[in-house]
């Protein structure tokens, strides 16, 4: 694997944690994503399904785990399925875990192959009175047309064990994934240490007249030879009025002379995430405007992260943020306290240059499964991340940083990213 292996004592503690939850005498059935296929016989890729590497570390397609905590018998009590490789497979992919790896890697004794899966399972569904399954059940979930693994798996025990009870994986694991471990705090510090030095690397090769690709370069160059897996996202590297589109990420534009760049980027080390926004001057040198624009943003990324404690709850918190971009929008000019006093509620009008909220939970997903109504506690990560769209002047700025909830308020995992436009400016003068 790319990464250091981690301990498998986080996997042991987290299978605690979930069984601790699940309803009495009931099994859990954990399955990977499915590895995406292009058009012929290449793969987009693969990505863990974030449920099953929480509770196993297994970074494998094909794998399943089923966790039976009060099974009558011990070794039904976790048992961990992987695919069974061969030489087909050796000659064509390379090697596959073996039952060793995977047991040394999740802290599961007992390993199985795949293809015995349901076979096994017979043997255990008697006992049961019921199944927790996994779906995706994202606030912003994307798999509304494609049928994943997870989905063919709940049809497939509906279809074979129709009177057991169905219960969600989601329910407790979006109870326990937003507070954070120790082990899982030092893996995000790690993608977020490689994020610094691609932000270094990507500043020193902005010039006027490359494309803004030739910046996006600079960071996959850095975090594939950092040993991450892949951007937490496809990056978003838009200058001049092409950071006012929030999901830019074709990065195809010509960066121009006396424009901006907001760059959004993000890694995903070990398959924990990191995510940061960054602005800077094509030329190295920001024109009075933007830099006013620019530091009016840092000033609500400085005065909002500070809001960011225990007990606070997240929706409270973005209209403390909106009040604060609200008053810079004013100072910039934008528009008066007095249209402020007469504006229809429903539609503030500082929506037309904020319009995305500011702080979300990050870590195996950058957004990461947690409720925005529970109050926040230490261990918790989220993000801060104001920003001001001026289409009409072609600037778009956003700041963010990711932030680890502490007893006394919060720690800045990116705070050795440059911010400050004097330090920008500098960096860029260097190379
Ligand atoms: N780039 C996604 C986000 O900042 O939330
Ligand atoms: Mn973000
Ligand atoms: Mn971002």
């Amino acid at each position: 694997m790319r990464y250091n292996q981690i301990s498998n004592q986080l996997f042991i503690k987290n299978r605690a944690r979930f069984t601790a939850k699940m309803v009495s005498n009931t099994m859990a059935i954990l399955t990977s994503n499915d590895v995406k296929h292009n058009n012929a016989d290449d793969v987009m890729g693969f990505s863990q399904n974030n449920d099953l590497f929480y509770l196993s570390g297994i970074d494998q397609d094909e794998t399943i785990l089923v966790l039976f905590p009060e099974a009558q018998k011990p070794e039904n009590r976790a048992i961990l399925f992987i695919t069974e490789t061969n030489e087909q497979m050796r000659i064509w992919d390379g090697e596959k875990l073996t039952k060793a790896q995977a047991s040394e890697i999740s802290g599961v004794s007992r390993v199985e192959w795949v293809h015995d899966f349901e076979k096994i399972l017979q043997l255990m569904a008697f006992e049961a009175d019921g199944f927790y399954l996994g779906h995706n059940e994202h606030i912003k979930r994307v798999t509304h047309n494609q049928q994943t693994r997870q989905d063919r798996m709940i049809l497939w025990v509906k279809e074979k064990y129709p009177l057991h009870n169905l219960h969600r994986v989601a329910k407790i694991t979006r109870d326990l994934r937003p507070v954070k471990s120790a082990e899982e705090l030092a893996l995000m510090q790690q993608a977020a240490d490689i994020s610094v030095e691609s932000f270094k690397m990507a500043l020193q090769a902005a010039k006027p007249n490359i494309k803004e690709y030739v910046i996006e370069a600079e960071l996959i160059y850095n975090l594939t030879r950092s040993g991450a897996l892949r951007h937490a996202f496809k990056p978003i590297v838009a200058s001049g009025k092409n950071a006012c589109a929030l999901h830019y990420n074709t990065n195809d534009d010509m960066c121009k002379d006396g424009e901006m760049i907001l760059m959004d980027f993000g890694v995903c080390y070990a398959n924990y995430n990191s995510d940061t926004t960054r602005c800077f001057p094509v030329n190295g040198k920001f024109s009075e405007r933007q830099k006013a624009v620019y530091n009016a943003v840092l000033r609500c990324l400085k005065a909002g992260s500070k809001l960011l404690k225990p007990g606070v709850i997240p929706s409270e918190y973005e209209t403390k943020m909106a009040k604060l971009v609200e008053a810079e929008l004013i100072n910039l000019g934008l528009f008066t306290a007095e249209d402020v006093a007469n504006q229809d509620e429903d539609k503030p009008l500082y929506k037309k240059y904020y319009m995305h909220g500011s702080a979300h939970y990050i870590g195996l997903d950058v957004h990461d499964v947690g409720l925005y109504t529970r109050p926040l506690e230490v261990g918790m990560v989220l993000t801060c991340e104001p920003g001001i769209y001026i289409s009409e002047e072609g600037i778009g700025c956003r700041l963010e940083n990711d932030y680890i909830i502490t007893e006394d308020g919060n720690r800045n995992m990116t705070a050795a990213m440059p911010i400050e436009v004097e330090d920008i400016e500098a960096l860029m003068q260097k190379k």
